[in-house]
């Protein structure tokens, strides 16, 4: 009985041994005709990966251009695995003045060969060039050298890769995010002027839907003025948005949480641009707040604060910390301080709110004369930090 199941299991398996090359020629031929065979009822979408294309045009309109240009390249390229690189300097503005690094692996240099506004590059690089298949990107940014920037809290170097910030925001709902959101009109005429909150030019970003909606509205194309160029490029781009139902986001400390499809908020900051000197709700934007800030020749001339915060935190970052090294002993606060000290010196006594000055010292200078207060004013207080005012 035992004897006979095993002779016949025997036979099974020497019967299943001769099919089995016909069952794996069977299973090639399947695998070959379902490769091979036109999937045309599947859908032709290409694995959209989740990662980054950052796109940065360089125009050269402005000496600081250059600077902006730099700092992009030593501060603003991370290597993470999930971001791509191109950055764009048309072939006519290249020259030995613009010495480009040897890429990194994540990183590639294009030369578009059109002059347009930066945005037009942009769009040039994405639609006409044939080098990129946007589809395979998740998320999208665009930066000009007009900014300058990523600027980053030292207690995040290493913690997160700055775009994410941008990207982290079309996640929870905006379609359109920048550093910086602005209520102020553009005007043409006296007659005819576009007013409703947009993102600045500079950075922005969007996903692949709120691309193919900006490119559909013209906003990548080759503006010819910068008229055209500001009304297309970044007015169009947030009017889209909008109209579409689609919020926007800045990384502005003041507009966070902000539905900007609430039309009673289109009256932004008295409609007045916030990252001009002094204009963001009587205060000016900070570098560490806004990440990318606009730097031009003029700015520095005139020492903007803003512009003048950027280059500080920008030198600091440049400062060597090696043994040895004293760029931390600076202060340059010092050369204008002692100028400042003898125009205070240069005043009466009777000017001095001694009164001020003493209320505002430690309990046992109480006694102090207003002569005594002045005197211990220009001698310490002045370059002690002390508060203190002038009647006249
Ligand atoms: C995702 O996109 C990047 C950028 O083009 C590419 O290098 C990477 O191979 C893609 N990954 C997948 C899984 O498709
Ligand atoms: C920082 O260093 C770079 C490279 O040496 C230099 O080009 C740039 O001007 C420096 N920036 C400041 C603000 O010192």
């Amino acid at each position: 009985m035992l004897r006979g199941k095993h002779r016949r299991s025997a036979a099974d398996r020497s019967a299943l041994q001769q099919l089995l090359p016909y069952l794996a020629l069977g299973l090639i031929i399947f695998c070959l005709l379902y490769f091979l065979w036109p999937h045309s009822s599947v859908p032709s979408t290409p694995s959209s990966n989740q990662s980054t294309l950052i796109i940065y045009a360089f125009r050269y309109t402005d000496p600081e251009a250059v600077n902006n240009f730099q700092y992009f390249l030593r501060h603003g390229i991370v290597q993470d695995g999930s971001s791509q690189y191109r950055i764009l300097v048309p072939a006519l503005v290249e020259s030995e003045a613009l010495e480009l690094p040897p890429p990194p692996a994540n990183t590639k240099f294009i030369k578009p060969p059109v002059n347009c506004f930066e945005t037009g590059l942009v769009g040039w690089y994405l639609f006409q060039s044939g080098l990129v298949d946007p589809s395979r990107f998740s998320h999208f940014v665009w930066l000009t050298s007009a900014v300058r920037g990523p600027f980053l809290p030292p207690y995040l170097d290493g913690a997160l890769s700055w775009y994410h910030l941008f990207t982290k925001q079309l996640a929870l709902g905006a379609r359109l995010v920048g550093a910086t959101i602005s209520c102020a009109p553009l005007i043409y005429s006296d007659t005819v002027q576009l007013q409703f909150p947009h993102v600045q030019q500079g950075v922005m970003a969007t996903d692949l839907k709120g691309l193919g909606m900006l490119k559909q509205e013209g906003v990548f194309e080759c503006h010819r003025t910068w008229l055209e160029n500001q009304r297309q490029a970044e007015y169009q781009a947030s009017e889209v948005m909008l109209r579409s139902g689609y919020n926007l986001g800045s990384l502005m400390r003041r507009y966070q949480g902000v539905n900007w499809l609430d039309t009673s908020k289109w009256d932004c900051n008295s409609r007045l641009d916030p990252t001009q000197d002094g204009l963001y709700d009587g205060t000016s934007v900070n570098p560490l707040e806004v990440m990318f800030v606009r730097i031009h020749h003029a700015h520095v001339v005139t020492d903007q604060p803003l512009v003048r915060q950027a280059m500080r935190y920008e030198s600091w970052q440049n400062e060597s910390k090696a043994p040895g090294a004293t760029d931390i002993s600076s202060n340059a606060w010092t050369a204008s301080a002692n100028k400042q000290l003898a125009q205070l010196r240069a005043k009466r006594l009777e000017c001095f709110d001694s009164e001020f000055y003493i209320n505002a010292s430690p309990l046992e200078f109480k006694g102090w004369t207003p002569p005594q207060a002045f005197d211990h004013f220009l001698k310490m207080g002045f370059k002690e930090g002390r508060p203190y005012q002038f009647h006249c």
